[in-house]
């Protein structure tokens, strides 16, 4: 049984003050989704305000990205280290808008995730496939080129602990979120390149997040197909009652 990871990507907003708010609002009512996982992804300089705001409570922390490097001259750059440092159990990887915006590519995102995992950190590896990519009916090509690009060299044991996210870059941020189907079909195929390289127990136990328009009003479909295994919010995590009714809906189908 995969418990559900209901993880906000809170990206480039908040401020000091208003992350505070909403950490504390999130972890005041943690409670009210006890079986899901719930995780925060706050801009990093205000990881260690967001770990306060969390107290005790069971929500977890997590950097938006990283570097590869461990230390040194990397102007602008943070390090696992500094991301464990500060409380962070997760950091998400090869998000699109790095990939897209930032040019990162699958090698990239392999050397962090490899940092990453190396430091005891629980990488998010991210991928999807942009609308033209799709509508060329590439999307299945396209997914398992970053699925092997980004995870190169990680270990079966690794990969246990590894998170997956596909988040169609179409549905980002668009209000076009991905029908159940079409998630379905690309977790169903991240999970069978999973027995594939690896083993059925890995297979199993990777949790692979849906990414892209999830709100309140799509997220009990969505996390209800059987290979969605928890949601990756942008827009809709920067509002406390929004997260948390996402998270109540990945709570239920834990419970069903
Ligand atoms: P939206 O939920 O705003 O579409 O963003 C999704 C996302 O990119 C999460 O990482």
């Amino acid at each position: 049984m995969r418990t559900p990871l209901i993880a906000g990507n809170w990206k480039m907003n908040t401020d000091s003050s208003s992350a505070v708010a909403l950490a504390s609002e999130i972890a005041q009512r943690a409670g009210e989704a006890t079986d899901a996982e719930l995780l925060v992804c706050p801009p990093s300089v205000y990881l260690a305000l967001v770990k306060d705001a969390l107290g005790e409570a069971a929500v977890g922390l997590g950097a938006q990205n990283m570097s590869c490097q461990p230390q040194g001259a990397y102007t602008g750059e943070i390090s696992a280290g500094m991301v464990t440092d500060l409380g962070a159990k997760y950091v998400i990887l090869g998000h699109s808008e790095r990939r897209h915006i930032f040019g990162e590519s699958d090698e990239n995102v392999n050397k962090k995730t490899l940092a990453a995992l190396a430091a005891g950190l629980t990488p998010i590896v991210c991928v999807g496939e942009l609308l033209e990519e799709r509508e060329a009916g590439k999307t299945a090509e396209v997914i398992r080129g970053q699925f092997d690009g980004s995870l190169a060299g990680v270990t079966a044991e690794q990969m246990k602990s590894v998170v997956l996210a596909y988040e169609p870059v179409w549905a980002i941020g668009t209000g076009k979120v991905a029908s159940p189907e079409q998630a379905e079909e690309v977790h169903a195929d991240l999970r069978k390149q999973l027995a594939e390289r690896y083993n059925g127990e890995v297979a199993e136990s990777v949790r692979i997040l849906y990414g892209g328009s999830v709100k309140p009003d799509n997220a009990s479909e969505l996390l209800g197909q059987t290979n969605v295994d928890g949601a990756l919010i942008g827009g809709a995590s920067l509002k406390a009652d929004d997260f948390l009714a996402i998270a109540v809906a990945g709570a239920a189908v834990a419970q069903a």
